[in-house]
């Protein structure tokens, strides 16, 4: 990319996963477009996804089916208008995906295409590309990103903040930018637009153990948090029933789709346990698994659970999850014979920044897509695969809500100031308040939590973000520090939520508050109260 330290855009996409990359290629009709990722255009949770996709594709299954399962895994706190707007669009989706040329896997039924099943789901209606969907969507759509004359793409440039005209006297108030850290070149760019998307993804690395890849570290929460928009629901963070519990796998998932095609979960002496913990069994909401697996491994003093598919012939699993396959086989674990130990981790953030339908946060000018969001759709805790569903109709929401409103103007920015601040002393001041953070929160604010627990949180929290303020305050950005800020504010986020919200529901189980109460509310927080 060029020596230029001021760019001018249309749009300015953050994020180049499934929510900004789909809004990219749809803006990019009609728009200039910028899209900045902070490694390359595939480190993204969107690329490691395995199950799928839901969305009503079988002429059996209904938007009935699909938005009732939604509601009862959330408990009680989905939004219906948002619930019933992304099941509606699901097809649309999917059908836009295969005009982009994305190959599901396909079958011999009528549809052409092979649907699986996943916790929570009464009906079959994943579609995906073997058991590495996001992988298979994300290149079709990124070999088309990189070539589109209409997008540039900046890879390895992180958003630091973003800037509101308020801050130059000029009211309304609009997102008019962001600026941006060229990595590589260790300088801050200035970028205007019109529009500006924040399509960030979610916050895993708050917690020590996570299914995430490194680049989700909440900073499109704790950005638009900082210009002032309410964030929502930050307490329901999902932990996914099944990581591989390996010493030499750091965050790998073993799919819910192997539950979906008869996964037994099994103590290490074979015992069946998930009938004893709901009617469902291996097939209940993943906050049911996932706490059932936390109460046993606590119960029992174990390291891990078992998931065991022996039931399934080799042909089966080699076909349907060949890189579950491949990578259990080289950590030398054999699938066909052997059951996969497996462990709860953190997986996915329910709560984020508050949107409407055409994904506007309370911003002017500041749209916010995909993880990152808090649409209402989860609720109180994700149905599975309805995240990249979400991604794909708020990404079209967006755009045709950009496409259609008064276009903002464009401001001449000033530069990023660097006159107050030094190059750092100790960098292992932002390396041990990484590891402090999430520790503290894998500890104190995990599956089960206690009013003393998040105390303490909260107290360890607010001496971390004192000093890790301060150091931002003293020395040049980097992107690690970068990183820690926002991973500290999201942190103190999903805290705060915690302690608001004084009952259990979906994913917050309180072992104070045990009931759920009769009224569902979300909690929502406003930087500027
Ligand atoms: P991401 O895909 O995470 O992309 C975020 C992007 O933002 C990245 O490009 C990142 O580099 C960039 N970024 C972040 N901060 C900055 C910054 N400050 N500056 C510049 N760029 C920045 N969901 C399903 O529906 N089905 C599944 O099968 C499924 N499987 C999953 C498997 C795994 C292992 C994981 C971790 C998640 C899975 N999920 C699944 C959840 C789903 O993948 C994610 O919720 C979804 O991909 C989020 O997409 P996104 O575009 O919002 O964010
Ligand atoms: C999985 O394949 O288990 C992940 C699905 C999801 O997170 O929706």
């Amino acid at each position: 990319m060029s020596a230029k330290q001021s760019h001018e855009y249309d749009v300015l996409v953050i994020g180049s996963g499934l929510a900004g990359q789909s809004a990219a290629l749809r803006l990019a009709e009609s728009h200039r477009v910028a899209l900045i990722s902070k490694k390359t255009l595939s480190d993204s949770a969107s690329s490691w996804a395995q199950g799928g996709i839901a969305a009503v594709l079988d002429p059996l299954d209904s938007i009935e089916s699909h938005t009732d399962d939604t509601f009862t895994a959330g408990a009680g706190l989905c939004n219906p208008d948002a619930t019933r707007y992304v099941v509606t669009h699901g097809k649309e989706a999917i059908e836009w995906l295969i005009s982009k040329n994305v190959a599901f896997t396909p079958d011999g039924s009528t549809l052409g295409y092979h649907l699986t099943r996943e916790g929570g789901h009464t009906h079959r209606r994943v579609i995906h590309v073997a058991d590495a969907t996001g992988a298979a969507v994300q290149k079709s759509l990124s070999d088309l990103v990189a070539t589109h004359a209409n997008i540039d793409v900046f890879e390895n440039h992180i958003a630091i903040d973003l800037i509101t005209s308020e801050k130059f006297g000029i009211n309304p108030n609009r997102c008019v930018g962001a600026y941006v850290l060229d990595v590589g070149n260790d300088r801050v760019l200035t970028f205007a637009a019109r529009s500006t998307i924040l399509a960030t993804g979610g916050a895993g690395k708050v917690y020590l153990y996570t299914t995430n890849p490194d680049i989700a570290t909440g900073d499109g929460i704790a950005m638009a948090w900082r210009a002032g928009c309410r964030v929502a629901n930050m307490e329901f963070i999902q932990f996914h029933p099944t990581c591989l519990f390996h010493p030499k796998a750091k965050s790998f998932l073993i799919s819910e789709a192997l539950r979906g095609e008869g996964g037994i979960l099994r103590l290490a002496d074979g015992t069946r346990f998930m009938p004893e913990h709901d009617s469902r069994a291996e097939l209940a909401p993943r906050d049911i698994v996932a706490r059932a697996i936390d109460f046993e491994m606590k119960r029992q003093g174990l390291e891990c659970v078992f998931l065991d598919m022996s039931h399934q012939s080799a042909s089966f699993l080699r076909e349907h999850f060949p890189n579950i396959h491949a990578r259990c086989m080289e950590l030398g674990i054999d699938i066909e014979t052997q059951p996969i130990p497996v462990v709860p981790a953190a997986h996915y953030t329910c709560g984020g920044i508050v949107t409407d339908l055409s994904a506007r946060t309370d911003l002017a000018g500041l749209y916010a897509v995909g993880e990152t969001a808090s649409t209402g759709l989860h609720g109180a805790n994700r149905l599975a695969s309805n995240s990249l569903l979400e991604c794909l109709v708020f990404a079209a929401s967006a755009t045709s809500d950009i496409k259609s409103s008064p276009p903002g103007a464009i401001m001449a920015l000033p530069a990023w100031d660097e006159s107050r601040v030094t190059d750092a002393d100790e960098e292992v001041v932002i390396a041990h308040n990484w590891m402090e953070l999430r520790r503290c929160m894998w500890d104190y604010v995990g599956i089960v939590r206690t009013t003393k627990r998040l105390e303490r949180a909260a107290h360890r929290i607010e001496l971390l973000k004192r000093e890790i303020d301060e150091y931002y305050a003293n020395f040049r950005v980097s992107n690690n520090l970068i990183e820690l800020r926002n991973l500290v504010t999201t942190a103190d986020l999903i805290v705060r939520s915690a302690q608001q919200r004084r009952e259990s529901r979906g994913l917050h189980y309180s072992k104070d508050f045990p009931r759920t109460l009769p009224r569902a509310l979300d909690t929502v927080l406003n930087s500027k109260r």
